[in-house]
């Protein structure tokens, strides 16, 4: 229907008026928006016509991507009332005229390319890894086990691609600054409940703080503008679930899973070559275990 609104259906070309928040921290004290008249074909993002426009009608645009494919997680933007990845908007979809603006609730850095430092920071802050006790942890001998069933219990929180758009969306940390935010929440719950990690205690502690994660009043926002069908709200509300459990001494786990027995029956086969010397001092785990 949009599509013939616009009367170009028979070219398959339509020309998509894009309006761009323009903003040089070193020349402009507040943000201004500039249009571009960007011919648009079928299958055309918004990412795509980002390009165009630096391409063809002004190179001084900045904007941020990488991948054009959904993965990387580099050009969250606000597209016409939304947080969204650029790459994965069909700018047709959208009308006439599209805005293109940086993503809410962040610090920008010029044009549409937000300072993501605080989803960052927060995220690092919660030890976003596998966090086993004793040498495993620094010189890893063999998988753990797991069964599908441990795996089903995080799988889908470790879709997240880093791209910030949850906490653009959440109205939370529009207020509070300070707040974990539905990432980082997230995460925590992804490494607490998988069954190979030990280190859930201090994350726990890290989160069930002042501007943690009690400051979640589950509007659900970070949910709904996930481009990667991520639940944040969902992992945060079964985080506040293990935190209380934790505190009343309740439904305590088994320890970490353990590590895979070693298979008497392999050999090493003859046409792979040994590994590489190690290229820190001191050696690498692959180089201490190394037969
Ligand atoms: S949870 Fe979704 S929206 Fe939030 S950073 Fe991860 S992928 Fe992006
Ligand atoms: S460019 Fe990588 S997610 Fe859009």
């Amino acid at each position: 229907m949009a599509e013939r609104a616009h009367g170009a259906v028979e070219t398959g070309i339509v020309t998509v008026t894009v309006r761009v928040s323009r903003f040089h921290p070193e020349t402009d004290r507040s943000s201004g928006q500039q249009d571009y008249l960007v011919p648009a074909g079928p299958g055309m993002t918004v990412l795509d016509a980002l390009v165009y426009i630096k391409e063809h009608l002004d190179g001084s645009l900045a904007y941020r991507s990488s991948c054009r494919m959904g993965i990387c997680g580099s050009c969250g933007m606000f597209i016409s009332g939304l947080p969204r990845l650029a790459c994965q908007t069909q700018i047709r979809a959208l009308g006439p005229v599209v805005t293109v603006e940086p993503l809410p609730n962040y610090p920008v850095v010029r044009d549409v390319v937000p300072d993501l430092e605080p989803m960052v920071t927060h995220h690092t802050a919660v030890r976003p890894f596998i966090v086993r006790g004793g040498e495993e942890q620094e010189y890893p001998t063999a998988e753990y086990l797991q069964t599908p069933v441990e795996l089903d219990a995080y799988l889908q929180f470790a879709y997240c691609i880093k791209c910030g758009i949850c906490l653009s969306a959440c109205p939370t940390l529009a207020t509070d600054p300070a707040f974990a935010g539905p990432q980082a929440l997230a995460q925590v719950y992804r490494y607490s409940a998988d069954s190979r990690d030990d280190g859930r205690r201090a994350r726990l502690g890290a989160v069930d703080i002042a501007h943690g994660i009690w400051r979640c009043h589950l509007a659900g926002a970070c949910t709904e503008a996930c481009p990667k069908g991520v639940d944040p709200a969902l992992a945060i509300q079964l985080l506040k679930r293990l935190i209380v459990a934790d505190v009343l001494g309740i439904g305590r786990r088994r320890g970490p899973a353990p590590v895979a027995p070693p298979d008497m029956q392999a050999q090493r086969r003859p046409d792979i070559p040994a590994a590489p010397p190690a290229t820190v001092p001191g050696g690498s785990g692959a180089q201490k275990n190394q037969p």
